[in-house]
């Protein structure tokens, strides 16, 4: 069963996930997240930045992401990047929390360093890392993270992060497996756009080819969406 919320538009979806985030924060002593990429989480952290500046105490709030590109932190695809411009910069954080991907390294080095820290710095329970939420979003083509249809097998990757690569640019990336994205205590998809409809529509329905999307592989994920996604 999906549990599905539908917004007007992404300000809307983002005000709903700032309150989420700090009723979730208040409720324990740190919040681990991890964080996806793309376009679609700029809004929501422009909205959490400019709503939840004061209100969230983000010293509780440690972050991670799901995927990253394989470029510096400097590197405007990089999804660090885009979150110390949107959201970093503009709360009080400490830099202790933010446990970014080492995108600047070579790939195989890169994700064997974000499994060390994930191990590291995350509590584990039944031997994994477990986040407190993991955040995903969901390209057009049905991947979530840097788990693409034409690597699908890597999802169920013993290993709880892995070395991928987009199909069309062929840009290396680093991202999480399923075995540490289904061990999370809650799994939010952050969807918006009319181009994720088709998909969306077949994955939230379990018909056409759904089973062969990466996204439709997460377990029990609260689906947050704008109208345009959701094909209203
Ligand atoms: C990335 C993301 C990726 C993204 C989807 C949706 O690094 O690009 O992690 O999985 O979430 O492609 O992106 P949009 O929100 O830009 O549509």
């Amino acid at each position: 069963m999906n549990k599905t919320q539908i917004f007007d538009n992404k300000q809307d979806l983002a005000n709903y996930f700032g309150e989420l985030i700090y009723e979730r924060s208040r409720a324990k002593d740190t919040l681990s997240i991890a964080l996806s990429g793309g376009s679609t989480p700029k809004a929501i952290f422009d909205v959490l930045a400019m709503n939840f500046q004061d209100k969230i105490d983000w010293n509780k709030i440690h972050l991670y992401w799901g995927d990253e590109r394989c470029v510096p932190p400097t590197h405007d695809e990089s999804n660090y990047k885009m979150t110390v411009d949107h959201l970093i910069n503009k709360v009080t954080i400490p830099k202790e929390n933010i446990h970014r991907v080492y995108g600047e390294k070579p790939i195989q080095e890169a994700t064997s360093l974000y499994i060390q820290q994930l191990k590291k710095t995350l509590p584990l329970v039944n031997g994994l890392p477990q986040f407190d939420i993991v955040i995903l979003g969901m390209g057009s083509d049905g991947h979530t993270a840097s788990i693409f249809p034409y690597q699908i097998e890597l999802w169920n990757n013993e290993d709880i992060c892995v070395p991928a690569q987009h199909p069309e640019s062929g840009q290396a990336r680093v991202s999480l497996s399923g075995k540490i994205i289904n061990h999370a205590i809650e799994t939010f998809f952050l969807v918006t756009g009319k181009d994720k409809a088709p998909k969306l529509d077949e994955i939230l329905n379990r018909k056409g080819n759904f089973k062969s999307y990466p996204a439709s592989l997460v377990k029990n994920p609260v689906w947050l969406l704008d109208k345009e996604a959701a094909g209203a």
